[in-house]
């Protein structure tokens, strides 16, 4: 790290960072002042060393809490889990932070209108299912949601113009994630325009920093929580509402818990949860050959089984253990193409971007379930803007989903081709809500439909009994 006794040019020049210095010469006063204040904070020997892949030679199984096994202990880990709701021991984090590149939508992945008939946000339909579910336990679950300086000023407006969409004033908590510099392929930092260098957000690891550095850790602690539920806001299905999930980590004392899917072929792109020298993490596909995706433990399953949702439970304690050793999910380099300002234009080049990861806390842990789901009904993330993990196939994923729960609650479904279902979280978020709430408002549905909590219902059901 760097020390405040080194003067900024020996500690620039120390770094290969010396091409900076020339460009100082040309600012005005404060705009040389920001920069340098930056400048003297970037921890520089962190960005030349990022993270190297471990070894992944020798990899074995973590322990995973399979559907079968949850079945078993349903009944005792959601009693466990529902407990700590209503003392309220729960909050809920929300990442939503990212640049949303792949989507390329104007504006944070948030503020994307994706309900096919309300046009709610992905952020009204997300903290709608936190206040439904604070309304269910009766407590005011805590909402914190991570910006960056991508996202912050948007996400805020988006809360503001509509009253935090019902949750209470101190109940959201908005704060905000850092940034790293880009640099070329030689690892010298870029500038972005004149004055500015080139930055991104530090990924959605940077989420463990900014909640000790934002003050937010010690918020939860002082308020005894104990569990954050852990979601990003690009996963419309991300279920809020799951006390067994919290159950586990209440009866094992989990440091963290985290959701698994059984992945649909070997060579899927997604991160896998294995145990890795004693140590449970998560290995990125990329970081694995065709072969090691395909290996097979002697039993015949697959080693790399368990793909990651993004979904996990973190202990407070555990994350405040971590905040007292002064632990840092370490940086990882990934080459992408820039825009960065190189003799006074914008041009394209060839470089390097930093981030850190959350599921990197997971080889810190003592205690690190996996949790497997039913991918179906809790993963449908928004990455690309068609095809695959696009807002169609989310939409789909939430039609499929409610389609289940009217199902359950006795609705005879038979969807037309592109019928789309919408239930307001307000009236269920979860299908045993629906199930418990249901008012029979439809006997069967064949086509689009809107569900609402003030009994309203639009769309073309085949047949209604409730009240208009
Ligand atoms: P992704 O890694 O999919 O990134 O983020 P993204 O920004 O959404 O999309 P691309 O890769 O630029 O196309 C997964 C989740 O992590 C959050 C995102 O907001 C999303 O909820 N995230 C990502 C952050 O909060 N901060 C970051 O720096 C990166």
């Amino acid at each position: 790290m760097a020390t405040e006794t080194r003067s900024l040019p020996e500690l620039l020049r120390e770094h290969g960072q010396e091409h900076l210095l020339t460009h100082l010469d040309g600012l005005d006063g404060a705009t040389r002042e920001r920069l340098c204040a930056r400048l003297r904070t970037i921890d520089w020997d962190e960005l030349a060393r990022p993270e190297v892949a471990p070894e992944v030679g020798e990899v074995g199984a973590s322990r995973v809490v399979t559907l079968a096994e949850r079945q078993q202990r349903e009944e005792r880990l959601s009693a466990a889990g529902e407990a700590a709701l209503r003392e309220g021991r729960v909050a809920v984090l929300m990442v939503a932070g990212g640049q949303g590149t792949r989507l390329g939508f104007a504006g944070p992945k948030g503020c994307y209108p994706l309900a096919p008939h309300s046009g709610k946000t992905l952020y009204q339909l997300q903290a709608e299912k936190v206040l439904a579910l604070s309304r269910r336990v009766g407590q005011a679950v805590p909402f914190l949601v991570m910006t960056s300086p991508v996202t912050d000023v948007r996400t805020r407006a988006a809360f503001a113009e509509h009253d935090r969409f019902g949750l209470a004033a101190g109940q959201l908590r908005v704060f905000r994630q850092g940034t790293l510099p880009s640099v070329d392929r030689a690892g010298r930092a870029l500038l972005g325009a004149p004055g500015t260098l080139l930055e991104s957000p530090d990924g959605h690891g940077g989420c463990f920093t900014a909640l000790v550095e934002s003050g937010e850790l010690h918020r939860l602690e002082r308020a005894g929580i104990r569990h954050v539920v852990y979601i990003q806001v690009d996963n419309v299905l991300a279920p809020l509402d799951d006390p067994a999930f919290v159950g586990l980590g209440v009866e094992e004392r989990a440091d963290v818990v985290t959701k698994v899917l059984e992945k649909t072929h070997p060579d899927e792109k997604v991160g896998h949860l294995v145990r890795v020298a004693g140590r449970d993490r998560i290995v990125e596909y990329t970081e694995l050959t065709a072969e090691d995706t395909r290996m097979r433990a002697p039993d015949g399953s697959l080693v790399y089984r368990w793909g990651s949702p993004a979904l996990h439970l973190w202990s407070v304690a555990f994350l405040a253990r971590l905040a007292s050793k002064g632990f840092r999910p370490p940086l990882h380099r990934s080459a992408k193409p820039l825009r960065a300002w190189l003799d006074g234009a914008l041009r394209e080049i060839d470089g390097w971007k930093y981030e850190r990861f959350i599921f990197d806390l997971l080889p810190q842990a003592r205690v690190c379930i996996g949790l497997e789901i039913d991918r179906a009904s809790e993963f449908s993330p928004i990455k690309n803007a068609e095809g695959e993990n696009s807002p169609a196939t989310a939409v789909e994923g939430m039609s499929r989903q409610y389609a289940s729960w009217l199902e359950a609650a006795g609705v005879e479904v038979e969807l037309s081709p592109g019928a789309r279902i919408e239930i307001d979280p307000l009236l269920a978020a979860t299908r045993r809500e629906l199930v418990e709430r249901w008012d029979g408002r439809v006997e069967r549905v064949t086509g689009d439909l809107h569900l609402q909590e003030d009994r309203r219902v639009s769309g073309a059901p085949d047949r209604e009994r409730g009240e208009p």
